[in-house]
């Protein structure tokens, strides 16, 4: 562990180190570079997915803060809501989940069933927010529904979601991107030419990036945009690196030229799989038996495959499978229209 995360109150609710797998029959049907696989959808916790390494600071800080209400907003099939569901269920806190309109759909699978029924399935209480893309707005909310739990004698942490706070969640892919040093060049497991991760919040792209600089490994990282255009999500990302260098007294190791954003796989937007997307997932299950979904690791998959192609032969790519599998559920129309 980088030592400056030493003191960082931390929940241990991830089982790491989460496999790294090759994909051989992917491989050899895309006929580029290899494809390897981070299994960060294996980190043990409801499901898992990468926002569990996340949720180990923040519930970290609630704990230290005494805490005994966890609040938390997000979309409607936000992974990370049912993951901070889940993990207060598990330490036995209560959790109050603010579900965002950020995908105009009726689809009764998207409103009732993969994530939304296990944040229900896990006891939160749902709040919802009309708007899908007023992240301030919606911190805004979830501040004012925590002070109305103060008022009833709760003892409430918010675990925020808009720039401008402590980048906690980051702090958990700082420990991935150590394990992924420490597998690689061993077992078999090659030194990568490439990393491709979703960036979303930019809390996973953001952490990894950060320690793999900061441990002095310059393998490039790609982010594939799931919710804003390249030229915002750099500029979110770069935030993302200072903030990270300020909460750990440490300078930022990472350079602008580090940021790599491609929002190629974007469209139609956040939460809508397009025609690349859905093969990806079609392919991935159907080669490797790997779940991926239509929201995030889809598109990153898309992405991978692209970047396998114009790799080559010989090269070798990891593809950061952040998790997200419930998503499946939400999207059954779409993801078989391929
Ligand atoms: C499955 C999955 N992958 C990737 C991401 C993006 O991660 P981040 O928000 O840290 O950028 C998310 C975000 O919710 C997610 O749920």
């Amino acid at each position: 562990m980088l030592p400056q995360l030493a003191n960082v109150p931390r929940v241990e609710l991830a089982r790491t180190p989460t496999p790294l797998e090759f994909c051989p029959n992917l491989t050899a049907t895309i006929g580029g570079a290899n494809i390897w696989v981070k299994r960060d959808d294996e980190t043990g916790l409801a499901l898992g997915g990468n926002k569990v390494r996340q949720l180990e600071y923040y519930f970290g800080a609630a704990r230290a803060e005494n805490a005994n209400t966890v609040l938390i907003t997000g979309a409607v099939q936000s992974n990370f809501v049912r993951l901070a569901a889940a993990a207060a269920a598990k330490l036995g806190l209560a959790c109050h989940v603010q579900l965002e309109e950020r995908v105009a759909t009726d689809d009764p699978a998207y409103r009732t069933s993969g994530n939304v029924l296990l944040d229900r399935l896990l006891g939160a209480t749902i709040h919802s927010y009309p708007d899908g893309e007023d992240e301030a707005g919606a911190d805004a909310r979830i501040r004012e529904i925590a002070d109305e739990l103060r008022a009833q004698g709760r003892r409430a942490y918010v675990i925020p979601l808009a720039p401008g706070h402590p980048p906690l969640g980051a702090l958990g892919y700082i420990n991935c991107a150590e394990e992924i040093v420490t597998q690689s060049g061993r077992n078999g497991i090659p030194q990568f030419d490439e990393i491709v991760v979703a960036s979303g919040s930019g809390s996973t792209h953001g952490g990894l990036l950060f320690g793999l600089r900061a441990l002095e490994v310059d393998v490039p990282v790609h982010g594939v945009c799931v919710r804003r255009a390249a030229d915002i999500q750099k500029t979110r990302i770069e935030n993302r690196s200072n903030e990270i260098a300020d909460l750990l007294g440490m300078t930022n190791p990472v350079q602008t030229t580090d940021v790599v954003t491609d929002d190629t796989d974007l469209a139609p937007g956040y939460g809508k799989a397009n025609d690349a997307t859905r093969k990806a997932i079609q392919l991935a299950a159907r080669t490797e038996a790997l779940l991926i979904d239509p929201v995030y690791t889809g598109k990153v998959m898309a992405t991978t495959i692209r970047r396998a192609t114009e790799l080559g032969k010989g090269k070798n790519i990891l593809f950061m499978h952040t998790g997200g599998t419930p998503g499946l559920f939400a999207y059954p129309t779409a993801l078989m229209e391929a």
